[in-house]
Formats: C-alpha cells, sequence, structure tokens
C-alpha cells in the first residue's frame, strides 16, 4: 500500500479508465451511489427547471444525468471511461428516458460551444481530476452566463483529509485528491463563479461495501483494515469508526456546492 500522504503521485488519466472499466457493473449495482434521497438534495442544490439544457460532467453510470433527465429538457452524460457509459446507456434504454445522451470525453477539455448549457453538474468525480483547475474552467466556459455549477464530491474536514488519502488511493488508485471545502471555494471564486452555497455534509458509510464497489481485494482489504488500526487520536475523534455485526462504519464528508456563474463578469 502508498505509504505516506497527500495526492497520489503516480495517477494519470488512463488510471481512471483502468479503474473504472473493471469495476462499471459494481458501481452500477451499488446502492450508496443511487440513493434517491442523496440524488434528490444534490439536484435540489441545482435549482434544475423544465427547459434547462444540462451537462453531467464525469458521469459514470448516469445516476445523476438519469434523475436530471425528467426534470429538464435535455441532459447530456460526458464521461472518460467508456465501460461506465455502456452501463448508463442500458440503463436509459431500460427507463425508457429518451432525452438524455452520453458521450466520451474528458472534463478537461469539453467538445461543446461556450454557454451552450444552464446547469453543469459534477457529483463524486472532482477528486478523480488531475487538473481541476482546467476542468472547472471549462465548466465556466459551456455555462451560460447566470448559470449554475452544482458539486458535490468527498470532502473531509483538513484534520482527517491527509490520513484518509491514503485509504481512499488504497481503495482506488484514481483518486488524485480531495479538496476541503476552503479549497473549493477559492478555487471557485479564483476562476469567477460566484458561491451561492457551500457545505460540508456528513453521513456514516459502510467501508466494507465502499471497498466492494471498488473491487478491492483481500490482501489490500486486510492492508487498509490495518491502517484503520494506527490512526491517530486526532483522526479517530472526527472519523467515530465503529464494528457493528462484522461491518465497518465511520463518519464520511461531502462538500455540495452551488456557484453561478455571473451574468456580468467581476470588473
Ligand atoms: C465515482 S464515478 C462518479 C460517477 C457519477 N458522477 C455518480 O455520481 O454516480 C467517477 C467517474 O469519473 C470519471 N472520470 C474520471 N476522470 C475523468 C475525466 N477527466 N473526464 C471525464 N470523466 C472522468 C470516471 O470514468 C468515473 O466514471
Amino acid at each position: 500500500m502508498t505509504a505516506g500522504p497527500g495526492p497520489n503521485p503516480g495517477h494519470d488519466l488512463t488510471e481512471s479508465q483502468r479503474q473504472f472499466s473493471q469495476v462499471a457493473e459494481a458501481y452500477r449495482r451499488s446502492p450508496s451511489h443511487a440513493d434517491p434521497v442523496s440524488l434528490a438534495r444534490f439536484l435540489a442544490l441545482a435549482e434544475l427547471r423544465p427547459n434547462h439544457r444540462v451537462l453531467d460532467l464525469a458521469t459514470g453510470t448516469g445516476n445523476v444525468a438519469l434523475a436530471a433527465a425528467v426534470q429538464v429538457a435535455e441532459v447530456v452524460g460526458l464521461d472518460i471511461t467508456p465501460k461506465m457509459l455502456d452501463q448508463a446507456k442500458q440503463q436509459a434504454a431500460e427507463r425508457e428516458i429518451r432525452n438524455v445522451s452520453f458521450i466520451v470525453g474528458d472534463a478537461e477539455r469539453l467538445p461543446f460551444a461556450a454557454a451552450s448549457f444552464d446547469r453543469v453538474l459534477v457529483r463524486s468525480a472532482p477528486h478523480h481530476f488531475k487538473q481541476l483547475i482546467p476542468a472547472l474552467s471549462e465548466a465556466y466556459r459551456v455555462l451560460r452566463p447566470g448559470g449554475v455549477f452544482a458539486v458535490s464530491d468527498c470532502s473531509p474536514p483538513p484534520v482527517v483529509r491527509d490520513w484518509l488519502e491514503v485509504v481512499e488511493v488504497g481503495r482506488d488508485p484514481s483518486h488524485f485528491r480531495s479538496r476541503a471545502l476552503e479549497e473549493w471555494r477559492a478555487l471557485l471564486q479564483s476562476l469567477g463563479f460566484t458561491v451561492e452555497h457551500a457545505e460540508r455534509i456528513e453521513q456514516e458509510k459502510d467501508i466494507l461495501e465502499w471497498f466492494d464497489v471498488a473491487s478491492v481485494s483481500d490482501k489490500r482489504k486486510r492492508q487498509l483494515l490495518d491502517y484503520y488500526e494506527t490512526a491517530p487520536q486526532a483522526v479517530r475523534g472526527q472519523l467515530l469508526a465503529q464494528w457493528r455485526e462484522g461491518r465497518l462504519y465511520h463518519r464520511y464528508w461531502h462538500a455540495l456546492i452551488r456557484a453561478r456563474r455571473p451574468i456580468h463578469p467581476p470588473a
């Protein structure tokens, strides 16, 4: 297992494709990623309207895109991993959702005209982006002035972040870096967005289920569970880890952010 905290130095773009090609089916079946309550909360943040054209970045198996499609005129889901999109297309067909299309692409170089979307959404993916600033700049470019960029991503408090990065990368080598809420706010503002809402929400996570969605090997699971045993007191005080009926649970955090492209750019 990679020792030491911080960003994953071996990350490259194909790492995401490799990882998610292996887990596409497991990801589609993951109850936590398809949870309707968390999807509804995220979409409420985005203030969707029936006439909207929406882009879902790093759509994966299409959880967000398909939930949004029933509320708006059109959704485009973009992802770098074709096998994830195969699952998304299959789900759209099964659910007879016809106002959604899925295309292979890189969030850092969007194949869309400027100001061509009312909303840009991204959930559970920016921590994979090695080049976050180009991806956020692209989101800004393709949004119409006045449009909303809604983000949900893992975002532990600073005291836990570096410790948890080792678990994140050990579980999924395509994890690059979780950003704290304060980093998110500063980054978005520096690119010209107006941050209207930024909160860190917490939930209790079933850690073994989380490992299984990423197809973590038994050997790696044991290494990661050993690593939990070495957690410093300050980290334990935040995680509140507990074993119940043979399963490990602990607190986990997400940033929920609504940022708007201003109608008039700041002078
Ligand atoms: C954890 S999944 C999230 C899927 C989905 N957004 C959801 O909420 O269920 C992360 C996705 O990010 C995609 N991804 C990673 N880097 C990307 C990039 N640079 N451009 C587009 N997609 C990317 C991966 O292929 C994967 O499908």
